[in-house]
């Protein structure tokens, strides 16, 4: 087989290093690809951006491509699903219709309405003034989001009127976000734990994968701005597995109901960003892809032939029992270059990854990498994730950052408590 991998991050290097292991796969092309893709057998660079659905295309039936598998969710927003489609050649992602669901929140909050779907009470406003007469009239604390994608920073946690009105101010009228702040979703502001909770779907049937937990916050105990994600572990023992079916009962089929009755049955991995609150789960977000970096824990523990998954869900033939996964937790830590997610410097070389990689159970997952004649560089803000397997999450967690001692990166930063939220749990239940 020959699969095409579009994405250059960790949840893409992950994505390939699982799928160039699956039987019968004789190339995995990607594009664009990283310093850590590029490490992998039988992988193929192309130079193509995400966005450039056409070549993309293009490039797939010139190459007589397989399977395409996107990463991120440009060009699935973009429409790369219904293209792929025109074209014949199977896509493991949703179309644009079912896309919107990441790529507008106004739509998705439409969908959770009429799908009955436990969430934050909200209002769409387009208009500013209305916006601000809202936000007087509900008080603090809010959660003020741009429609539409802002690279993961679009939202804003607003503890006060003064903050909420500040953020309507700086999406709604300084653009902010560009056009993604034409539509805000004003909502209520929730609290509890917040656990990620992905399922494989094939339009109709949706098989849960383990629960994972992500670390939003740049910095250690959940302080500082929100970034791509700092690392994560699975399972989220806020989420146990045992959970997992009432879940995906609860918050993912009624979506792929109504996303059926639509016209536009969903394919591909669809995430449910949980709160666990007081009064149960409800959905902060969908995303209509793989986590990053929740992927590459959970790509470690999956023991069952992606490939097979992936073509079963573009067929609609998926079945729970073609998904396992290995009991053991993983956890992973991303290294980060200084500064991150404001500005940060790029170019440092990097040492001691083989090091790392050499190591029993641990995988060291490039996300903004390049390689040069050999040499690893640093070129994005999330460098690295530093993942690894144990007998119990702490043994995970203890491997993962025994793996980074021998990683050496200048201008680097990465938090030391990930894990921690869910090790803490375990022990509360231990002695209870
Ligand atoms: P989102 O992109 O919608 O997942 O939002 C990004 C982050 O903002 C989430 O991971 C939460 O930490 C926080 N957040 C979003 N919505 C809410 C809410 N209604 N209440 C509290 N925090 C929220
Ligand atoms: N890790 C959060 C996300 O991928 O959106």
């Amino acid at each position: 087989m020959r699969i095409l991998v579009i994405g250059s991050g960790g949840r893409e290097h992950a994505l390939v290093w699982k799928l160039c292991r699956c039987e019968g796969v004789e190339t995995v092309f990607v594009a664009p690809g990283n310093g850590g893709t590029l490490g992998e057998e039988n992988v193929v660079h192309v130079p193509l951006a995400v966005d450039g659905i056409e070549a993309l295309v293009d490039f797939a039936r010139k190459e007589s491509i397989d399977l395409v598998v996107p990463g991120p969710e440009l060009p699935l927003t973009l429409g790369i699903g219904d293209a792929m489609a025109r074209a014949g050649i199977p896509c493991f992602g949703p179309d644009a219709y079912g896309a919107r669901l990441e790529g507008s929140k106004a739509f998705a909050k439409e969908i959770m309405q009429r799908a009955g779907i436990p969430t934050a009470e909200s209002v769409v406003c387009t208009d500013y003034a209305r916006a601000c007469d809202y936000v007087r009239e509900k008080g603090a604390p809010l959660v003020i989001k741009a429609d539409g994608l802002a690279a993961g920073k679009g939202v804003v946690v607003a503890a006060t009127v003064v903050e909420a009105l500040a953020a309507l101010e700086e999406i709604m009228c300084k653009k902010a976000f560009g056009a993604s702040g034409d539509r805000v979703v004003i909502e209520e502001f929730l609290e509890g734990e917040e656990a990620s909770f992905l399922c494989f779907c094939d339009g109709t049937t949706a098989v849960p994968l383990p629960s994972a937990q992500d670390h939003k916050a740049a910095f250690d105990g959940d302080s500082g701005p929100n970034t791509g994600g700092m690392g994560a572990y699975s399972p989220a023992p806020v989420l146990p597995d045992a959970d997992a079916g009432v879940m995906a009962e609860r918050v993912i089929r009624p979506i792929l109901r109504e996303l059926a009755a639509d016209g536009h049955p969903f394919v591909g991995v669809l995430y449910a960003g949980l709160m666990m609150t007081s009064t149960g789960p409800k959905v902060l977000e969908y995303n209509v892809r793989f986590g990053d970096p929740e992927c590459q824990p959970l790509l470690m523990r999956l023991d069952s032939d992606l490939v097979q998954i992936m073509m079963a869900c573009v067929q609609g033939r998926l079945d729970a029992g073609m998904v396992s996964y290995h009991a053991q937790p993983a956890l992973g830590v991303v290294l980060a270059a200084r500064g991150y997610p404001g500005n940060y410097p790029k170019g440092m070389p990097i040492v001691g990854i083989e090091e790392a990689n050499y190591l029993p159970g641990v995988k060291v997952f490039h996300s903004g990498t390049k390689r040069e004649n050999g040499v690893v560089t640093a070129q994005g803000g999330r460098v690295l994730c530093i993942t690894a397997l144990g007998d119990t999450l702490e043994e995970a967690q203890e491997k993962a950052y025994a793996a980074l001692t021998h990683i050496e990166m200048p201008e680097s930063q990465f938090r030391t408590d990930i894990g921690r939220k869910g090790i803490l749990r375990l022990q509360k239940q231990k002695s209870q």
